[in-house]
């Protein structure tokens, strides 16, 4: 069985972490977002993944050479000149999709996370003969999705709106689909909208069915839904008793800290909070709610909450970084600053405070 991952796109919502990185090689609890959806296709028996690329493709090929060896499975790519949008990347890797014996194949919006109900997906889509399954899931803002209006009985998918303007329903298109290969035919190799032009015809067809997933899903592509994601995804890993999770007296809900990570004395973590490699968290440090990338240094006393701090950046002692800021790669905090949701490029040093949101250039 086959997959391919829409990996397009700059990811301008996730700036400035997509400036070092592309988006799907920035670490969702401490692993490439990719990571997490090609180990769950692996799971359930996929053979090779097809990555659907128009940036850096050179940046992501280098970097799943090494899993495709890891994780043994195939990874290929399929480059665009120009942006595809969500459909025409299908019709450019119509080759490679194309199985023996002929199979549905999976496709996979690259900034999603969730549970990954891939083999409840496969025996739904076998149960309604239908062309195409979407999963679905039930959101409180539905107008920054695809709403899904459907048969609560058969699943058959009435309408698809992309981002409705009005409130048209609360399940939303969750970014996975299952397909089959004659899809291909209804697609042309131009910038073609998954969302605005193939489902609305196949759902008018009778053949698009959506299955609701009540797993957890979130799509992690904005900072503020990057904290939530990883909340909702600490707390799978909770409730699946997963033993990734950190103990200890100072530990407070859910953590993750790398195993390289080195934690001062007397500190306070948690809850939501994820630790990654070789970060140096000195003494009486508070962090809540938070992700420091790899190679993180926080000085002393220093408290960050509600935010993302990029690779290498250091945080300095008593300062306070705090309210959704999200520090590049490599920034410099200064003793004692104040910081309160900030965006801070690549290599910063932050040497005032900012008490209200701000870009920093
Ligand atoms: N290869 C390629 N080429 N990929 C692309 C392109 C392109 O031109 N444009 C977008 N993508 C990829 C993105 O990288 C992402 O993985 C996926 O297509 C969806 O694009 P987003 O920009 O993240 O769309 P969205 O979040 O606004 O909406 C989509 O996802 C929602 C769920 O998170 C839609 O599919 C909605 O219907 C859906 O509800
Ligand atoms: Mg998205």
């Amino acid at each position: 069985m086959k997959a391919l991952i829409l990996v397009g796109g700059f990811g301008t919502r996730l700036r400035p972490l997509t400036l070092s990185k592309p988006k799907p090689l920035v670490e969702f609890a401490n692993k490439a977002m990719i990571l997490h959806q090609i180990e769950a296709l692996k799971a359930i028996g996929v053979n090779e993944v097809i990555l659907a690329i128009n940036y850096q493709p050179q940046v992501m090929l280098s970097f799943l050479e090494e899993y495709e060896m890891k994780l043994g499975i195939r990874i290929t790519c399929s480059v665009e000149i120009e942006p595809l949008g969500t459909a025409g990347p299908l019709a450019l890797a119509k080759q490679k999709l194309i199985d023996e014996p002929d199979e549905p194949f999976f496709v996979f919006n690259s900034d999603i996370i969730c549970d990954y109900p891939l083999k409840e997906m496969i025996e739904f889509h076998r149960g309604h003969g239908g062309e195409a399954s979407i999963m679905v899931t039930k959101v409180d803002e539905p107008s920054k999705y695809g709403v899904v209006v459907l048969d609560e009985e058969t699943g058959k998918v009435k309408t698809f709106v992309e981002k409705p303007a009005a409130f048209v329903g609360n399940k939303i298109n969750a970014g996975i689909y299952l397909l089959n290969t004659s899809i291909l035919n209804r697609i042309q190799p131009r910038p073609t909208s998954m969302e605005k032009e193939i489902f609305p015809s196949i759902a008018e067809e009778g053949q698009l069915y959506a299955m609701v997933s009540m797993g957890f899903w979130m799509d992690i592509g904005q900072p503020k839904d990057y904290l939530v994601g990883l909340r909702l995804y600490l707390d799978y890993l909770r409730r699946n008793s997963s033993l990734e999770l950190a103990v200890g007296p100072n530990i407070i809900g859910n953590v993750l800290i790398d195993k390289s990570a080195k934690i001062g004395e007397g500190c306070v973590i948690g809850p939501d909070v994820v630790v990654g490699p070789s970060c140096m968290i000195e003494s009486r440090v508070r962090l809540s709610s938070c992700t420091l990338m790899k190679g993180v240094r926080v000085k002393s006393s220093a408290h960050v909450s509600g935010s993302i701090i990029g690779w290498h950046s250091t945080i300095g002692e008593s300062a306070q970084v705090s309210g959704m800021a999200v520090l590049g790669e490599n920034v410099h905090v200064s003793d004692t600053m104040f910081l309160q949701g900030v965006v801070v490029l690549p290599h910063k040093e932050i040497k005032s405070h900012f008490v209200k949101p701000a870009i920093i250039m």
